[in-house]
């Protein structure tokens, strides 16, 4: 399959060095020429789980450069949610005929893409391969996650089929026929966990300590599971199950309840949010595409989500430098209605 992999950094970068590691010949598209200059030049270095390696990378252009005539049977897009939504439109046009155009990021980006583009043309995708860029080249994989892949509509398809068997070559590549199902499952842990991680500068086993941080992830999580379930998706378990034991609109304290917060904290209590750390590198968040989401299709839905709002609200005040991570945004964010 001819791909193009568009943005070179942490997830990017990995799935490029482990795809040219493994003889698959990949072409890469930077936002910038220097960038593209700068990878030609010193290529592709991956470190970390699955092994180290290094490969040299020609065929690597700032997008802008690429047209029509490159035809590319498959286009993984690999940046962050806002350049995904931006540089979408003109992607399509690069695809061959039939060909495949295939968002990673997390959030609702490839519901997004499939509802402007059409669902023939975008294939669902979503990453648990996680890891770092250290700087443009050199990247670290974190754990020995996988690519799942799946069609927005739901079922399985010929094309995912092809497209795992020819991304599995050198990665861990799955299909499942619930993709949205999934995608909304780490939506839901998205808007809770890790924003919540990064409104209050700790982690999810640091801030769950707390009265109001427990209060704060159990409302901003059966907000979100409340839009998935209005929007009618059935959410898919991913490292615990998505919807809390005796669940009825809302979470029901209870020992099972504990229990299941228990896997939770087991599963995710230790991360670091990658929104802090965007926040820290003074880079754009993706709020507006994790909790910002719910929100939007909270209000098409009739789902209240006043909580999620106020999140979405004080992420974009720390973006601006109004205000920092701090615990105490936790009491206010709860006196939202
Ligand atoms: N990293 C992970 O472990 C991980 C895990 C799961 C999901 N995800 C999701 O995967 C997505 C990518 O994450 P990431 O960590 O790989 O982000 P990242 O390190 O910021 O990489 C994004 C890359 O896209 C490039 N880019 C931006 N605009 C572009 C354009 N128009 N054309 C070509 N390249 C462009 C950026 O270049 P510049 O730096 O020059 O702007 C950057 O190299 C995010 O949605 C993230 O939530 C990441």
């Amino acid at each position: 399959m001819k791909t193009l992999i568009v943005g070179v950094g942490a997830l990017g970068g990995i799935l490029a060095g482990r795809l040219s590691g493994a003889g698959y010949a990949v072409w890469l598209a930077t936002r910038d020429a220097e960038s593209a200059a700068k990878l030609q030049a010193c290529g592709v270095q991956v470190t970390g789980v699955g092994g180290a390696l290094s490969v040299a990378v020609s065929a690597v252009l700032p997008l802008e450069q690429y047209s029509e005539t490159d035809a590319f049977e498959l286009i993984v897009l690999a940046t962050k949610a806002q350049a995904a939504i931006d540089c979408a439109p003109r992607l399509s046009r690069l695809l061959a005929a039939g060909g495949t155009l295939l968002p990673i990021q997390n959030g609702g980006v490839s519901q997004i893409l499939a509802r402007e583009l059409g669902s023939e043309c975008v294939l669902g995708g979503l990453s648990n391969l996680g890891g770092t860029m250290t700087a443009l080249g050199s990247y670290e994989q974190r754990n020995a996650g996988h690519l799942l892949i799946g069609e927005l509509a739901g079922g399985l398809s010929e094309r995912a089929e092809r497209v795992r068997a020819a991304l599995g070559r050198a990665l861990d590549v799955r299909v499942t026929p619930n993709l949205r199902g999934a995608a909304w499952s780490k939506l839901i842990l998205n808007c809770s966990t890790t924003t919540i991680g990064a409104v209050v500068g700790a982690t999810m086993r640091e801030y769950i300590t707390s009265r109001e941080g427990r209060e704060l992830f159990t409302r901003a999580y059966d907000e979100a599971l409340s839009v998935a379930l209005a929007s009618g998706v059935h959410p898919e378990r991913m490292l615990v199950e998505p919807v809390p034991p005796g669940w009825s609109g809302g979470s029901v304290p209870s020992a099972a309840y504990d229990a299941w917060l228990g896997e939770v904290l087991a599963a995710y209590g230790e991360l670091k949010a990658s929104m802090l750390q965007d926040i820290e590198r003074r880079r754009p968040t993706e709020i507006d595409f994790i909790n910002g989401y719910v929100v939007d299709l909270g209000r098409q839905l009739a789902v209240s989500t006043p909580v999620n709002a106020a999140i979405v609200e004080t992420i974009q005040a720390i973006s601006r430098g109004v205000a920092v991570p701090s615990p105490s945004h936790l009491a206010r964010i709860l006196g939202a209605r």
